[in-house]
C-alpha cells in the first residue's frame, strides 16, 4: 500500500507522519517513510538544488528537476518496497507537482499530468491525505522559519496551490482525503488511522477472495 501526505507548508504533514510511524510500530506493521524530493542519494542532491534560495530556476526546469528526483525515488525505492508488501508512506508525491507547478506556477495541467505519470511509471497512491489549512494559518505556523526557495514564492502562489489541492480532491474523491488541518493533531491522526484500517481490511478481503479462487 502506498500512502501520500499532501498540503501546503505547515499543514502538519510531518507531524502526522511521525504519529503514523508510532502507530505502525505499535501494530508491528512493516512501513517505510520517504520524503519528496529526496529518499535516494540523487534525489537528495536534486532537493538541495531545488530548495536553494540562490538558484533562479524557471518553472520548466523546476518541474523537470522535481520529476527527475521522483523518477529516481519511484524506480529505486517506492516500487521495490511496495512489491515486497511494505506500506510506503510519502511526505508529498506527484499531487504536489500538480498543485505547485501546475496550479502554482501555471504550467499546462495536461502536460504536468503526463509528466507525473511518466516519472512514476503510472504509480498511484492507494490513499492520499490532504491536510487543509489556509494561507494565513500556514504563515502563523511558520512564523520563525527560514524560508526555502519554494516557500518564499508569495501569497498568490500559495493561494493558487490551495485551489489546486482542492481541485485534486474533487477529481479523486476515493483516493484523496481532505482533512481539516486545524483540528487537534491527535484528532487528525485518528481520522487517518480509521481510513487506513478500512483500506487495509478491504485489501485483506480482496486477497482472501483471490486466494480462495486460485487455490
Ligand atoms: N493539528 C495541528 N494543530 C496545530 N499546530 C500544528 C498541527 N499540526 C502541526 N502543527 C504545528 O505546525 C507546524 C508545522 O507542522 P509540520 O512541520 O508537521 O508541517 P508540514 O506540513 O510538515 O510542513 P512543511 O511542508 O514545511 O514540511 C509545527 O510547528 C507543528 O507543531
Ligand atoms: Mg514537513
Amino acid at each position: 500500500m502506498i500512502i501520500s501526505f499532501e498540503g501546503i507548508d505547515g499543514s502538519g504533514k510531518s507531524t502526522q507522519i511521525e504519529l503514523l510511524k508510532d502507530y505502525f510500530k505499535l501494530k508491528s506493521i512493516d512501513a517505510i517513510f520517504l520524503r519528496e524530493p529526496g529518499g535516494t542519494e540523487l534525489s537528495e542532491q536534486i532537493r538541495t538544488i531545488l530548495l536553494d534560495n540562490k538558484n533562479v530556476i524557471n518553472p520548466i526546469s523546476e518541474i523537470l528537476l522535481f520529476e527527475a528526483a521522483r523518477a529516481d525515488l519511484t524506480e529505486k525505492v517506492i516500487i521495490p518496497e511496495h512489491n515486497l508488501g511494505k506500506i510506503v508512506v510519502l511526505d508529498r508525491f506527484y499531487d504536489s507537482t500538480t498543485a505547485y507547478q501546475g496550479f502554482g506556477r501555471g504550467l499546462d495541467l495536461q502536460i504536468v499530468d503526463s509528466m507525473n505519470k511518466f516519472a512514476t511509471n503510472n504509480t498511484i497512491p492507494d490513499l492520499s491525505f490532504y491536510l487543509y489549512i489556509s494561507y494565513n494559518v500556514s504563515l502563523d505556523r511558520n512564523i520563525n522559519k527560514n524560508y526555502d526557495r519554494m516557500e518564499s514564492s508569495g501569497e498568490e502562489f500559495f493561494k493558487n496551490i490551495i485551489t489546486g489541492f482542492d481541485q485534486i480532491a474533487i477529481n479523486n474523491p476515493k483516493r484523496f482525503h481532505k482533512i481539516d488541518g486545524k483540528l487537534h493533531s491527535t484528532e487528525i491522526h485518528q481520522k487517518i488511522v480509521e481510513i487506513i484500517e478500512t483500506k487495509l481490511s478491504v485489501n485483506k478481503n480482496i486477497n482472501n477472495l483471490s486466494e480462495k479462487k486460485n487455490g
